[in-house]
């Protein structure tokens, strides 16, 4: 598999509009929507390793439910992501805006996908799992919270920064480790890749399992903790960020032209019902 990787400084021009430049997304400073801070709020409190431990030992074995991937991409109709600062439209929008971004750069189907399903494990509100155990972006626990997490004073909230087991720079961790070996805050990344992870290729899993890490990918804190390959397979989560950030616009297409492309890759990779 091979793919341009388009550093941020060369994104395709069509991915800039309404004269939003790079800067002016994820502004934290200015988030125009109040429900922003206070979800990182309840987030950085809340998620603790305990916290992280029971949400996988609850949902990662995938007995909650069978559903077919256009089953959760009805419930993502009606949702509205509060931790994101710079789109209050419903999902499916924010799924097709991603995936005609990175088709219109002719990546490979798979790729499309990806874009397209992202966001997919926000499906966990269907079981009335909080959103701050949801969406927002997700940092390792177990360990010492970096600085440059968003909303990082938070942190001063949640009980692990007081346990000197687990506020150290290592914490419960050995040097080098590697990703995989490292519990992230839960949300909608760890969960997907579990849903999906026996029927896209690893470059996909890695996009969706760490998409919202910007702590690792964009800030480049905790290498400690990385292993070489980590290292290379990041450059895949580098390349899927700017299509999910950058894709999003006030302009609402109308998925109905879009819907037979998409049903069409959705069964090209997917059985047509998953577990959940
Ligand atoms: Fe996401
Ligand atoms: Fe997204």
């Amino acid at each position: 598999m091979s793919l341009a990787i388009h550093p941020i400084t060369e994104l395709p021009a069509h991915l800039l509009h309404d004269n939003k430049t790079p800067e002016a997304y994820r502004n934290y400073e200015t988030a125009p929507r109040d429900c922003v801070k206070e979800l990182y709020q309840l987030n950085h409190a809340n998620q603790t390793l305990d916290l992280v431990l029971a949400k996988k030992a609850e949902y990662t074995p995938l007995n909650k439910a069978e559903m077919s991937i256009w089953e959760a991409m009805d419930f993502l109709n009606n949702f509205v992501d509060d931790s994101d600062p710079d789109l209050a439209l419903p999902q499916i929008i924010h799924a097709l805006q991603t995936g005609e971004a990175i088709r219109k750069n002719g990546h490979p189907r798979w790729f499309i996908l990806t874009g397209f399903i992202h966001d997919l494990g926000k499906m966990l509100c269907m079981w009335d799992e909080p959103q701050w155990a949801v969406v927002g972006d997700t940092n390792p626990v177990g360990c010492a919270f970096s600085d440059k997490i968003v909303y990082s004073e938070f942190f001063a909230n949640n009980p692990d920064s007081k346990n000197p087991q687990l506020n150290t720079k290592y914490g419960i961790y050995e040097p080098n480790c590697g990703l995989d070996n490292v519990h992230l805050s839960w949300g909608h990344d760890e969960y997907l890749y579990h849903v999906v992870k026996d029927y896209l290729p690893e470059e996909a899993l890695w996009m969706i399992r760490y998409h919202s890490c910007y702590v690792v990918h964009q800030a480049g804190e905790y290498t400690h903790l990385l292993n070489e390959r980590d290292h290379e397979m990041l450059n895949w989560v580098k390349a899927f960020n700017p299509f999910d950030l950058y894709s999003k616009v006030e302009e609402t297409p109308n998925f109905e032209d879009y819907r037979a492309y998409y049903e069409d890759l959705v069964a090209e990779f997917f059985p047509p019902k998953l577990k959940w």
